[in-house]
């Protein structure tokens, strides 16, 4: 029995995480997957209701029971501070050293990509974004702050042991998965100290791996070569920062920000709790019209099962994803008429009966 938390989260969270959970009841029901599904009342509601944000007792059980979580998105307009969002998506990212954030970038259909003279079979690639440092690990302060001579500063943290574990994990990834190339990108060039030591660690990570095309971009060059053609890339691996910025290039290039999914995991413990969470945000704009794009949820949902061995049931889903968007069953964002419901149901009906 695998134990899952249900997060909805903000906004559309809720939304799309129902069609979420739609689908692994489905399977439950149907393939004989053996889920338990434990719903959290977590997210802006909560906080403003009691001031609740991640209790230490819920954390622990999700450490010590839940093979997964599905989370929507966390952002409401009510919460500026971000307080919520903040201790659930950190308490787990970092609580649970969740240190790669794995982005598979996979165009559905040749209609969803953006590019001129470009189709599905070029948009195939994954990147793996370091989760808890660089920029992002909450190292600065700002001094004479609302003054003229007010000083802001973030510090980028790279350490040797993050650094070398994020780079073998996608190197490790590429074995597996029969991937024949990984790129590593950082900014060598003008951020000489932090980043000439991912030069100094691919170096070495890349003679373990001698089967594997190890290469370089600087991350200027690498969103110029994303766009330019994006056939070229298998694996990717770059820092916090700008793991965060390519990912989403490389959401517009598989069709939108409705049909990109995510997981954070720590490879070194497969057996750790692991994170799925569609890339998207709470989207207020979409709230409550039944317009929000089920697919980057379903497409966790997808991701979840082959994390957690149940590879049958991942290709049966993707494949019927991937089917629905092909017949142009899709919510408004890529050009359809059906409402987020819709969109799942269209999925569920491909499904072999069972
Ligand atoms: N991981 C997260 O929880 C996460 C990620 C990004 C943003 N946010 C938060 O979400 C809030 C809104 O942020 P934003 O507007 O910058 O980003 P967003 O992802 O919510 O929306 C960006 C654009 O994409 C569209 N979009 C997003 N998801 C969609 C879906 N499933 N179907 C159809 N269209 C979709 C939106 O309508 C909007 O036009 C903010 O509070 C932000 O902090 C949270």
């Amino acid at each position: 029995m695998k134990k899952i938390a249900i997060i909805g989260g903000d906004g559309i969270g809720p939304e799309v995480i129902a069609e979420g959970v739609r689908v692994l009841a489905w399977f439950r029901a149907r393939r004989g997957i053996e889920l338990d599904l434990w719903h959290l009342d977590l997210g802006a509601e909560r906080f403003l209701r009691d001031g609740t944000t991640f209790p230490d007792d819920v954390k622990r059980a999700i450490s010590d029971e839940c093979a997964a979580v599905l989370l929507g998105a966390l952002g409401d307009a009510r919460v500026p501070g971000f307080e919520h969002a903040r201790d659930i998506l950190f308490g787990m990212r970092f609580g649970f050293d969740l240190y790669a954030n794995v982005r598979p970038i996979r165009a559905l259909a040749d209609s969803l990509v953006p590019l001129r003279g470009r189709s599905a079979k070029d948009v195939d690639f994954v990147v793996f974004r370091e989760n808890t440092e660089g920029i992002y690990a909450g190292i600065g302060g700002q001094l004479r702050r609302g003054t003229p001579d007010e000083i802001a500063i973030n510090e980028d943290i790279n350490t040797r042991k993050g650094v070398e574990r994020i780079v073998r994990a996608a190197f490790a990834y590429a074995r597996q998965n029969g991937r024949q190339r990984v790129h590593m990108s950082d900014k060598s060039n003008a951020m000489r100290a932090a980043h000439e030591l991912w030069q100094r660690v691919f170096a070495e990570v890349r003679c373990e791996y001698p089967e594997i095309d190890a290469q370089h971009l600087y991350i200027d060059a690498l969103c110029y070569e994303l766009v330019r053609d994006p056939s070229q890339f298998d694996v990717i691996v770059t820092n916090n920062l700008f793991g965060d910025i390519v990912t989403d290039l490389g959401a517009a290039l598989q069709g939108g920000l409705g049909v990109a999914a995510s997981v954070s995991l720590n490879p070194e413990h497969p057996e750790r709790v692991k994170l799925f969470e569609p890339v998207h945000g709470s989207a207020p704009k979409l709230v409550g019209l039944g317009q929000a794009n089920p697919v980057a949820t379903l497409l966790c949902v997808a991701l979840l099962f082959e994390e957690l061995g149940f590879r049958e049931a991942a290709v049966e889903l993707e494949t019927a994803i991937a089917a629905a968007v092909v017949a142009g069953e899709t919510t408004p964002d890529l050009a359809g008429s059906l409402s987020t419901r819709g969109v799942t149901d269209a999925v569920i009906a491909r499904f072999a009966p069972g």
